[in-house]
């Protein structure tokens, strides 16, 4: 057993943690603020070879493993968790399963921008009445000549108003729930898609969350991604991968609500000491940097287990359901310790708690992970 990382793998870290901390960190409050979509740090992002980062080389990637992705999502995340979600994303719920399921042709088209940073991907399963039943799919897929025709409504897509594409799923054969499921790669240019209702939201403000609507969409034959009625299995293999991105995401806001705490207790006086003089602050900064040190290690184990090729979906279940809860209990100790300065926003606390709160949500809820969890440990 070896925790040590390569020198590859330091040199990205440590690009990124300064990229992290002289661009997003300055922007990242104001940019929560307005609402503003982070669109110029994509775009520098890109050009660090972020945005696709496990995607080969000859498809416009960075051609890295998975724990040097986590490694950078971490840093990305402490600093802003909307542009970490907004990378998440596009790194594995729209270039994975277009880099494992597509085409060259796919591939050369909808794949060699997007893993550049020159075009943004958004990944379109949730609806209006299905979240975690992800294989009651009401939208649907007709074949019509060269063209499917596809009817519905998605939900909560991150990125939806800003995307270039997504990746669709939507029923072929309803009869059939999870087997009728098919996956396409959507342009947002075709006719008969727009961005519906935008939300706004708690936390990660500063990513764009829409839904998309399809009306009499006309996707061509050819942007059928893998076989039809393949969709729910790419729709699940890809969230294995997804999830070790949210729990990164959760991990990052995690360090960086740990960090304030600690520091602030080192400043504060009550009672004429420092506030970390007190066990009360202690068994909190104990408790949480346990717990970071935890989500770490299984967020780590889960890309670990991704690069080797082996199955994920405990682990990386595992990973998400514990660092999400870590970012939540973390972030509200982090306020704790900051008192009425935590609740405002002049302290970057009150934004970590805001943020943790989605982790437990999105890419399946603490329910569905538990249920996800239990169901792998329960197969023959
Ligand atoms: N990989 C590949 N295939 C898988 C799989 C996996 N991880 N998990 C299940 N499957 C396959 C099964 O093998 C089974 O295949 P067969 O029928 O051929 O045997 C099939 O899928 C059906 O599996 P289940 O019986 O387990 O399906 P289910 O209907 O009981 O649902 C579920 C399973 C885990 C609850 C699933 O619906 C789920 O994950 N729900 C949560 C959805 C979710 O995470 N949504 C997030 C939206 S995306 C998002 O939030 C992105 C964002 O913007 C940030």
């Amino acid at each position: 057993m070896d925790f040590e990382l390569s020198e590859t793998q330091k040199m990205i870290q440590q690009m990124a943690r300064e990229f992290a901390k002289e661009q997003l960190a300055p922007a990242a409050a104001e940019l929560d603020e307005k609402a503003e979509f982070p669109s110029r740090h994509l775009k520098k992002m890109g050009e660090l070879g972020f945005m696709g980062m496990m995607i080969p080389e000859e498809w416009g990637g960075s051609g890295l493993d998975t724990v040097s992705y986590v490694l950078t999502l971490e840093e990305i995340s402490a600093a802003c968790a909307s542009t970490g979600v907004t990378m998440s994303v596009n790194n594995s719920l729209y270039c994975g399963p277009i880099v494992k399921y597509g085409t060259d042709a796919q591939k050369k088209t909808h794949l060699v921008p997007f893993a550049r940073g020159e075009k943004l991907g958004a990944y379109c399963l949730s609806e209006p009445g299905t979240g975690s039943d992800a294989a009651n799919q009401q939208t649907t897929a007709v074949l019509k000549g060269d063209k499917y025709i596809l009817n519905g409504t998605k939900n909560f897509i991150t990125s939806g108003p800003n995307a270039d594409a997504m990746v669709v799923f939507a029923m072929t054969d309803k009869a059939k729930r999870h087997k009728g499921i098919s996956a396409f790669i959507v342009e947002k240019g075709f006719t008969g898609i727009v961005v519906g209702k935008v939300e706004k939201k708690l936390g990660i403000r500063a990513s764009s969350t829409s839904s998309i609507v399809l009306q009499d969409c006309e996707v061509p034959k050819e942007n059928l991604l893998g076989k039809e009625s393949d969709g729910f299995s790419i729709a699940m293999n890809t969230l294995d991968y997804g999830r070790i991105g949210i729990a990164t995401q959760a991990l990052g806001i995690s360090q960086a609500a740990f960090e304030a705490a600690l520091e602030y207790s080192k400043q504060r006086e009550a009672f004429g000491q420092t506030i970390s003089n007190f066990q009360a602050i202690q068994w909190m900064l104990a408790d949480m940097s346990t717990r970071i040190a935890a989500s770490r290690l299984l967020v780590h184990r889960a890309a670990w287990m991704k690069d080797q090729g082996k199955p994920c979906t405990l682990e990386a279940a595992q990973a998400k359901l514990f660092s999400s809860e870590t970012s939540n209990f973390v972030t509200n100790k982090a306020v704790q310790i900051h008192g009425g300065y935590g609740y405002c926003r002049e302290y970057p606390v009150e934004r970590y708690l805001r943020d943790a709160r989605i982790t437990e949500i999105y890419e399946g809820t603490s329910e569905i992970q538990r249920l996800v969890i239990a169901r792998n440990l329960l197969k023959d």
